[in-house]
């Protein structure tokens, strides 16, 4: 398995502590089966910066520690930006990072509204030829209320990413439910941990996959996991076509199957 979103690097944000800690998170990785992981510190979230250099440097030490320890799991870096007005600038400025060098970035929403302007900076993105994958859409207030609002911004172009303990339930009933409507309609592109310690958000990223495959069936898991390759292997993403809700709010394809239309 691949893993695109984590807080596996030591001392730079509110991942592990420790060298060792780290360590210890990437042998659970490789207990799960996780071959390859993107490491993605928080950059800008109002308590951490993280700019490309020292995240690139943090990577290819840990990656170091990987070889030493004979853990075999591969590190690549990326870098997970909360929306900012500046991060145009900052992207040309070579200080944001995509994930494992590729034309998608990790971005992160606040956890109550959508970014201000969100349309504008997705647009000035594809400007430059980068997709946005928006990390753990389900956690966010206003598109919990209105997953309609992840809807545009799926047609626009953007990708989306769910973390693991959502779809688990460990969030609660309601995140888990919203989890899996946005799967159901095509809203999501990829399945991550997140990880960010051992004890309170393991990755628990096979269960999810498990969880998948029993309520949405084993299409879910591969366009998951071939997602993960695609971008691993710097190609193009699948996406399939976005679901549009009926008035009554039932995704289209739930009433394509009750009437086999
Ligand atoms: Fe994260």
């Amino acid at each position: 398995m691949i893993d695109i979103h984590s807080h596996i690097l030591h001392n730079l944000d509110d991942g592990p502590r420790t060298m060792e800690q780290s360590l210890e998170l990437a042998l659970m990785a490789v207990h799960e089966g996780v071959s390859t992981i993107i490491a993605t510190p928080h950059h800008r979230n109002g308590s951490y910066m993280n700019a490309a250099d020292s995240i690139i440097e943090a990577a290819s030490l840990f990656q170091e520690q990987l070889i030493k320890n004979h853990i075999p799991l591969t590190v690549y870096h990326g870098q997970e930006i909360r929306v900012y007005p500046q991060m145009i600038d900052d992207y040309e400025g070579n200080s944001l990072l995509t994930l494992h060098g590729s034309s998608y970035m990790l971005i992160e929403f606040p956890p109550s509204k959508l970014p201000e302007r969100i349309d504008e900076i997705f647009y000035e993105l594809s400007l430059l030829h980068i997709t946005p994958i928006i990390a753990h859409p389900e956690r966010n207030r206003e598109i919990a209320d209105q997953p309609d609002k992840l809807f545009r911004l799926v047609e626009q172009g953007a990708l989306s990413q769910i973390t693991s303990h959502s779809i688990n339930g460990l969030f609660g009933p309601s995140v888990q439910s919203l989890s899996l409507e946005l799967c159901r309609r095509n809203l999501v592109h990829f399945l991550a941990s997140d990880v960010h310690d051992a004890i309170h958000r393991p990755f628990h990223l096979q269960q999810a996959y498990r969880t998948v495959e029993n309520l949405l069936g084993g299409d879910y898991v591969k366009y998951y996991q071939q997602n993960a390759e695609r971008l691993i292997r710097h190609t193009e993403i699948e996406r399939w076509k976005p679901i549009a809700k009926t008035r009554k709010g039932f995704p289209l394809n739930i009433i394509s199957r009750i009437f086999s239309l």
